[in-house]
């Protein structure tokens, strides 16, 4: 099956097409019904029913409206009318240009033989020669619609009666040889920043690790706070010491690699990060990992009387600390003598059994980047594919004012995906949990669809060079939510 690329999503989409060409069942297929605003329906709504022609003013007055309102809301419109007089058309696209919505029309090429032998079938067909006339009209549309100025034409064969139609915004077919996270070319690792574990804390973290590492992901990382943040949660919902939290899923029979995503370096001390870390090392069999930032809450400081000073010196603790780690899990005990600290011997057993990663997160171009340049194992970036490639760009030149291979300091994304078993659960998830924020924002920030969608954006990061996408859910309950998720490892 050929891959057929989504159409854009959100969007203004036009329908064009004669009676019968099979817009309405197109759009039904890929779109929720609200989304959908129908000449016809609107004169079902205002008047008798759907033929009710002297209906159609009033109706066509509450579409434009609809059209309006949701294009202006950033959210996706199709509209189901025959989509044939070029005013009304220019008019779409020029709500569109209003609103920023990329507009689309979509072509329905169904053969005129088809279109008669469904409107024949109808309860109340459209004139014969109204049909030619429509026909007439859409061969014109057809071969001059590519100059109107939209951003994309797309055309929908319909080969006889039945054959499929093109995917859109949501689906993308999936390829045929697409199984499990290999393919997928880097490492998908569970980022648990939400822990709604009722009555069993244990027995719910042992169950979202051991489905995890079952659907083949690679570890997980725990988000390291003293208070749960107001991007994920209430604050008086429980958000556990990662490290004691890690040294449990370390005793279960799994692969995962095992870390935080990120601990401030404000909590410990570093040389007590060192011990940590190389303890859950040896613990685990080499599996640890360790993600480190500067920090940025003052509130849990202030609550767990811990000092918060300003960022600049949060930063130089941040060197400091990499620093100290690595004298401490390197060979010997010899004293140290480095650029940012001194310590007169540097015995600390056990020393880690693998290399713990160390990953930096952040994304500060100025310092926290050319602190991952300089320091860092890996480098944590955000997700979104524009910002990525620009801070990409700024790591690679602090590589090279540092001297350092680019190639020795590994890419890792963190990504919150909302993911849907189809186009209406999507959107329910959506609205579940967006709070304040407006729907449209919320669904592009959280790349909101289906899996197949994720698979082919985790796809592209691979192809930017990401080794690791650590991915958590704004919607995480149970294990069945890590198993919904997994679907972005195979693509369905
Ligand atoms: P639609 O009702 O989807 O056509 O299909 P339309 O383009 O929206 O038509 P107008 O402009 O509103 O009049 C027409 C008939 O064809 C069938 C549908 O079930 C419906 O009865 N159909 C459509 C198919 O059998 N196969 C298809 O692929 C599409
Ligand atoms: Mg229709």
């Amino acid at each position: 099956m050929s891959r057929v690329e989504p159409l854009p999503d959100p969007a203004l989409v036009v329908l064009v097409g004669p009676s019968g060409a099979g817009k309405s069942t197109w759009a039904a297929q890929h779109y929720r019904q609200q989304e959908v605003v129908s000449s016809d329906a609107l004169r079902a709504v205002v008047g008798s029913g759907e033929f009710d022609l002297d209906a159609s003013a009033d109706a066509f007055a509450l579409l434009h409206q609809v059209v309006a309102a949701r294009s202006r809301r950033g959210l996706t419109v199709v509209v189901d009318t025959l989509g044939l007089d070029p005013d009304l058309r220019d008019r779409f696209r020029e709500q569109a240009r209003a609103t920023g919505l990329p507009c689309v029309a979509v072509l329905f090429e169904t053969n005129a033989a088809v279109c008669r032998a469904r409107n024949s079938q109808r309860d109340r067909p459209v004139p014969a020669s109204v049909l030619t006339q429509q026909l007439a009209t859409f061969e014109r549309v057809r071969t001059t619609i590519g100059e109107e100025g939209w951003d994309e034409v797309r055309t929908i064969v319909d080969e006889s009666t039945s054959t499929t139609v093109a995917p859109v915004a949501r689906a993308v077919a999936p390829g045929p040889t697409r199984s499990g996270s290999g393919d997928l070319g880097l490492e998908v690792v569970l980022q648990v920043s939400r822990f709604p574990w009722g009555e069993d804390p244990a027995g719910w973290l042992r169950s979202i690790a051991l489905v995890a590492d079952h659907h083949g992901f690679g570890g997980i990382a725990l988000m390291d706070h003293l208070i749960q943040i107001p991007q994920v949660d209430r604050a008086w919902e429980p958000i556990p010491e990662p490290w004691v939290t890690l040294g449990l899923l370390a005793g279960l029979d799994t692969d995962l690699r095992l870390g935080t995503l990120v601990s401030p370096v404000t909590f410990r001390a570093p040389g007590i990060i060192a011990k940590t870390v190389a303890t859950l090392d040896v613990l685990s069999g080499g599996r640890a990992f360790v993600g480190l930032g500067a920090g940025w809450w003052e509130r849990e400081h202030l609550a767990f009387g811990l000092p918060f000073p300003p960022p600049a010196e949060r930063l130089d603790q941040l060197e400091a600390s990499i620093e100290t780690i690595r004298a401490l899990w390197g060979k010997g005990t010899k004293a140290h003598e480095g650029r940012r600290v001194t310590l007169p011997e540097t015995t600390a057993y056990p020393r880690p059994v693998g290399q713990p990663q160390i990953v930096v997160g952040g994304s500060g171009e100025q310092r926290t980047l050319r602190i991952a340049a300089e320091l860092a194992d890996a480098c944590n970036l955000p997700s979104d594919l524009p910002t990525l490639e620009r801070k990409l760009a700024v790591l690679r030149r602090h590589c090279d004012a540092v001297g350092r291979d680019p190639d020795e300091v590994a890419v890792t994304v963190l990504d919150l995906p909302v993911i849907g078993a189809d186009r209406d659960d999507t959107w329910r998830r959506v609205e579940r949990h967006r709070g304040r924020t407006p729907a449209a924002a919320y669904a592009a920030r959280h790349h909101a669809g289906e899996a197949a969608l994720h698979h082919d954006r985790f796809l592209a990061l691979a192809d930017l060079g990401v080794t690791t996408v650590f991915v958590g859910l704004p919607d995480l309950d149970g294990p069945d939510d890590v198993e919904r998720l997994a679907g972005v490892l195979t693509g369905h």
